[in-house]
């Protein structure tokens, strides 16, 4: 049997996750992909002490392994984008392939790293990089290659979900359940990242440029964290038969792409809103298919190893059997990505919730409701509720039918400068991922 020869770099969550399903499944991944997997150096600037390595070769300068003329493979488990973009090109240079779970790297760099490797003839897998151990990119790049893809929505970032599932459940607070998410290793080394949308903005734009055959545009995406939710947000969206899930969407139409990423309301039947914890899913509608949902682990060190070590194997068997490996990084070889238009957030179409504090005294009801239909926006349930205790403003809570972002804003504004209103009026979009 043929050795295939790795080099891993980084050796921290992944990294050490990698190395344990390597070692510990050795025999039932060399029967798969026909090669022995040998991991023969390893690049990490200090020891993991939970991850003995054995007499593999250890390179505190991570770019000796990609100047390692033995290494076919390099495994870039570094994070972060600027030495991890020089390690991976220099590993391209060297004619070695890639895999790497580095969504920020692919998302902000792809289009220039997979033109490179078309360049020198290998290729770069990520499919660790969104969603987790979820074969996510595999399904859509292979398993959906018959469909046009119209939309998706995902739950793709496990660390919100894993707090929005734990402030619902048990009524737990913000910075405890994030502070968990962080000794998990769920959470990113910035974990501004996981509760601003960045994360899942870089996983959405992946998704996108693959579904849609368009260049990644990372610049380009919206993303809203979920720092301003709060608890009565969650309960008040229960008593209207909703969940409220971190969403990154992405819709086809002849208006272009949109792309985004928000806190969003979703029907509380909906399969993605019963998806918890560090749990990721993905809703895809393609043309021929119809809505095919992915789920599982979106975080997690073996989780994670799970998808890098199956883009390992996918490359171990070409090389075993002296084939290049060929499929190209987003689908299509870069030249036949197509540019599509972004459409505009003003111009984006949703339900929505809205939550303001109102005086409680005749007539406000019908100044904000005459509001909301002077921009062409009618209302769908109006909820007012008990004060809350030594307060004279009543939350009132109101579910739109479809607006545009740009009308709801003016809206908003209008009913925010009512004397009888406070200025901080919440608005969640609302999603019911129907075909
Ligand atoms: N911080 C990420 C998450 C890790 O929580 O989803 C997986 O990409």
């Amino acid at each position: 049997m043929k050795s295939v020869k790795i080099g891993i770099c980084g050796l921290g969550t992944v990294g050490s996750g990698t190395f344990k399903v390597l070692t510990d499944n050795a025999e039932l991944l060399a029967a798969r992909s026909q090669a022995e997997l040998c991991i023969t150096h390893i690049g990490a600037r200090r020891d993991n002490p939970d991850c003995p390595v054995g007499d593999v070769a250890v390179s505190r300068d991570i770019f000796e392994v990609a100047r390692d003329p033995e290494v076919e493979i390099l495994v870039e488990l570094i994070g972060g984008t600027s030495v991890a973009k020089e390690l991976v090109e220099e590993a391209i240079r060297a004619g070695k392939h890639v895999v790497t779970a580095n969504k920020a790297l692919i998302a902000e760099f792809g289009n220039e790293l997979f033109t490179l490797a078309e360049e020198h003839n290998v290729v770069i897998r990520y499919e660790a990089a969104v969603a987790g151990g979820i074969p996510i990119i595999k399904a859509l790049r292979e398993g959906l290659a018959g469909n046009r893809i119209q939309w998706l929505a995902g739950i793709i970032n496990g660390t919100g979900n894993f707090i929005l599932s734990e402030m619902r459940d048990k009524g737990r607070d913000f910075a405890d359940v994030l502070a968990e998410a962080q000794a998990l290793g769920y959470a990113e080394a910035d974990p501004a990242f996981d509760i601003e949308g960045t994360d899942a903005a870089h996983k959405l734009v992946i998704l996108a440029a693959i579904a849609f055959g368009m260049p990644l545009q990372f610049s380009e995406v919206f993303a809203e964290g979920i720092t301003r939710l709060t608890p009565q947000d969650v309960a008040y969206a229960e008593e209207l038969g909703y969940r409220i899930k971190h969403l990154g969407v992405a819709k086809h139409s002849a208006k272009g792409v949109e792309l985004r990423v928000h806190p969003t309301l979703i029907p509380e039947q909906q399969l993605l809103a019963n998806v918890n914890g560090v749990k990721n899913a993905v809703l895809v509608e393609g043309s021929a298919v119809g809505p095919t949902l992915y789920y599982g682990a979106g975080a997690g060190a073996e989780p994670t190893a799970s998808a890098v070590v199956a883009d390992i194997m996918d490359l171990a068997r070409d090389l075993a059997v002296g084939q290049q490996p060929q499929i190209a990084g987003l689908g299509v070889r870069c030249t036949e990505l197509q540019a599509l238009p972004i459409v505009p957030m003003a111009e984006v179409e949703t339900p929505w919730y809205l939550r303001l504090e109102a005086e409680d005294k005749p007539g406000v009801m019908s100044q904000v409701t005459r509001l909301l239909s002077a921009e062409g926006i009618s209302i769908e349930a109006l909820i007012q509720k008990a004060p809350h205790a030594g307060e004279t403003k009543v939350p009132v809570v109101v579910l739109t039918n479809t607006a545009a972002q740009g009308r709801l804003d003016k809206a908003v504004s209008a009913i925010e400068a009512l004397d009888s209103i406070s200025t901080d009026i919440m608005c969640i979009r609302v999603e019911t991922l129907n075909a």
